[in-house]
């Protein structure tokens, strides 16, 4: 008898320590965690009763050989519910609900007493957790090998898939089975998969997009990423395993840290409907809140700029002079004779300035207007570009007056070719050079191999870089768009002044070998999870063969274009294209020029990843409303359900549709435009 109890005792014990059920707000998710017999940290995730994550292993394995993902016991745990509602600065809904449930979990593991605690957070649409280590006199300094953290999947879902590669994400998305995951395409990624990850393996970048047999939409992704480096996913293609593959700093350890330390959260969105996954706010409410007090200057931002005409082989060049012997800080320009091609000119300056001016924009971004360009896709010195100094034919002080005389300001440029040490030398002086000559945003851009450590772009002694760069400007109240950098993680809620990145293949892409039809399907569920993307669309002449030697065509009709101003959200945006192409489709062009980037509430109306995106919104501020649709290369019509407008008015309805006989590969600049009176019912 009293043994029978003992054990009914120890049996209860274990089943406590165990099993610490979540459930979100609204019933629909429930997140279990618990520890193996063996003291293995696990968690599971279902959605509406159908299993999300099998029981997933989470923990680490430290430098030199620290086991820290089993032989845990638990000390503590805690549970919380918030409900709160906080406003971005810019954003896709003036309002953002932050409601969640919270699972606090503290372990220590038994063989070195060491503490790891474990957070949890379930909000309707998904799942947040993050590790947290507190200060603790055994354990100080960390160099983490790998995190174990591992996301078990039912079956072989369908994937929109980029290949693992810690230096860029400029890939087209593949959509195949994950039983079809392919990633060991490439010779150099092959070399840093079989360098960096346990063994040579598949794998995947996040976000990634999934979706299962039986009707679920799943997105793995991560939020605020500091101080550590970008999460891949390695792939068990049997199995359906993916594991955490950190981005290695350049000798293979993967993270640096002292403790007082916590990690970025990972992600996982949810739903059976794919428009839940878009309408998420997950990422942004797992961001600590803006950590700027006065964030008055950081505004949206429509801009035009001497920037296509470099990538649609008409000739013109970022670069003044055919010299490639150039030594930035030794090479006196005036004495070198400019070859007559250079697009960063005073007077095409003036012509798009007076061009934004005249149509309403913003601002205009001039690339090329800096001494260094002629050797720039070398990639091979460590001193490249000067920020402070213009190329001769560039009067910074006469831009700066003429602009500001009509009303627009322009865009900085800092290209870097990833010779991130000596642009941090010079940041301060290229951002104080930006505040004497009025210029309140940067593009930075970090193309090529990191000089001089070849770090990697997605590790974490660059994730640092980023972000200081993000806070530095802000000191300077600069906002700033990144090119080539890691892809982002919702950190724009706590630094607004990022204001978009690129991170993934834009428009320029067009010039070269092409997006898929496709592709703007997707994005929004894979890179735009994490944030605004510097997509640079509203491209009108989209046969490049026009300008002579680019024979690259747009995938996409002129109205498709003009749909991804609603449907790709950003408060940064661009009309990409020459003035003289919208200037000969004035009709088309007001859409650009009327179109807000800057939300009170956005509706996702329809949506299915790599098929259709439908999505409307109401401009901040205005009784305005846009609502842009686009599908991959297949025609279909939307119905547009607008019981988001206020009930009991009447609108008038300005509608741009590509023409009865466009189509994206043979006949994309047909177009139509009309209106129509729309009543809405009481
Ligand atoms: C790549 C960027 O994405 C593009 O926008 C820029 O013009 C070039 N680098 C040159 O900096
Ligand atoms: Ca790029």
């Amino acid at each position: 008898m009293k043994t029978f109890l003992l054990t009914a005792a120890a049996l209860l014990l274990s089943l406590t320590v165990s099993a610490q059920t979540l459930t979100s707000p609204d019933g629909n998710l429930e997140m279990v965690f618990g520890l193996s017999e063996t003291g293995v940290p696990h968690y599971s995730l279902t959605c509406k009763g159908k299993s999300v994550i099998n029981e997933s292993r989470l923990g680490y394995t430290f430098k030199p050989a620290y086991v820290f993902d089993e032989g845990f016991e638990l000390i503590d745990t805690e549970f919380n519910e918030s409900d709160t509602v906080w406003q971005p600065v810019l954003g896709e809904n003036k309002d953002i609900r932050d409601h969640h449930k919270e699972l606090f979990v503290a372990l220590r593991q038994k063989s070195t007493g060491w503490l790891l605690n474990l957070r949890f957070r379930l909000f309707d649409d998904g799942l947040g957790f993050r590790y947290e280590f507190p200060v603790q006199d055994e354990l100080r300094h960390v160099i983490v090998k790998e995190e174990s953290t591992e996301f078990r999947l039912t079956g072989d879902h369908k994937a929109f898939w980029l290949p693992a590669d810690f230096d860029t994400n400029e890939f087209p998305t593949t959509t195949s089975k994950l039983s079809e995951v392919d990633s060991l395409t490439s010779e150099v990624r092959k070399e840093v998969l079989a360098a960096h990850a346990p063994a040579p393996c598949l794998a995947v970048q996040t976000p990634l997009m999934l979706k299962s047999e039986d009707g679920l939409y799943i997105n793995i992704h991560e939020a605020a990423l500091v101080n550590y480096p970008a999460m891949h996913l390695a792939l068990d293609d049997r199995n359906f395993v993916l594991s955490a593959l950190l981005a290695p700093n350049r000798n293979g350890d993967k993270v640096f840290f002292q403790t007082g330390y916590t990690s970025p959260w990972r992600t996982i969105v949810v739903s059976d409907d794919a428009r839940d996954i878009l309408a998420s706010n997950l990422i942004l409410n797992l961001n600590d809140p803006c950590k700027i007090e006065d964030t008055s200057w950081i505004k949206p931002v429509k801009y035009v700029g001497v920037w296509w005409e470099y990538f649609v082989g008409g000739g013109s060049t970022w670069s003044y002079t055919d010299n490639q012997d150039i030594i930035i800080g030794q090479t006196d320009y005036t004495k070198l004779k400019p070859h007559g091609r250079h697009g960063a000119n005073t007077r095409h300056v003036k012509d798009y300035i007076d061009f934004a001016a005249e149509h309403g924009f913003d601002a205009v971004l001039v690339e090329g207007w800096n001494e260094g360009w002629e050797d720039n896709f070398a990639y091979h010195k460590e001193v490249m570009y000067s920020f402070t100094k213009a190329y001769p034919d560039f009067d910074v002080e006469e831009l700066q007056r003429y602009a500001a005389s009509k009303g627009v300001f322009l865009i900085m440029h800092h290209e870097t070719t990833s010779s991130v040490a000596e642009y941090e030398r010079h940041m301060h002086e290229a951002f104080q050079f930006m505040n004497r000559y009025g210029y309140p945003a940067v593009k930075t851009g970090y193309v090529g191999r990191i000089i001089p450590r070849s770090e990697y772009h997605d590790g974490q002694w660059m994730v640092n870089h980023y972000n200081r760069v993000a806070r530095t400007a802000a000191d300077y109240h600069i906002m700033v768009n990144s090119h080539e950098a890691v892809r982002p993680t919702g950190y724009s809620r706590t630094y607004p002044n990022w204001i978009a990145q690129e991170s993934a293949r834009g428009t320029e892409f067009e010039s070269f070998k092409g997006n898929r039809p496709d592709h703007c399907t997707i994005l929004p569920f894979t890179r735009l999870m994490g944030g605004p993307m510097d997509y640079t669309p509203g491209i009108f002449e989209g046969d490049l063969s026009v300008y002579g030697s680019n024979k690259a065509k747009l995938s996409s009709t002129l109205v498709k274009q003009l749909a991804l101003y609603v449907t790709m959200y950003s408060p940064l945006q661009m009309a990409a294209d020459l003035k003289e192409n919208y200037e000969k489709y004035p009709d088309a062009f007001q859409f650009i020029k009327d179109v807000a980037c800057d939300w009170d509430q956005s509706w996702i109306l329809e949506a299915e990843p790599g098929d259709y995106i439908t999505i409307a919104r109401k401009a901040k501020g205005q009784d305005e409303w846009f609502a842009g649709a686009i599908t991959d290369e297949n025609a279909r019509t939307a119905t547009l359900d607008l019981s988001f407008l206020p009930a009991g008015k009447k609108f008038t309805a300005t509608i741009y549709a590509d023409g009865k006989d466009a189509s994206w590969n043979e006949n994309p600049k047909s177009y139509r435009i009309c209106t129509k009176k729309v009543l809405t019912e009481i």
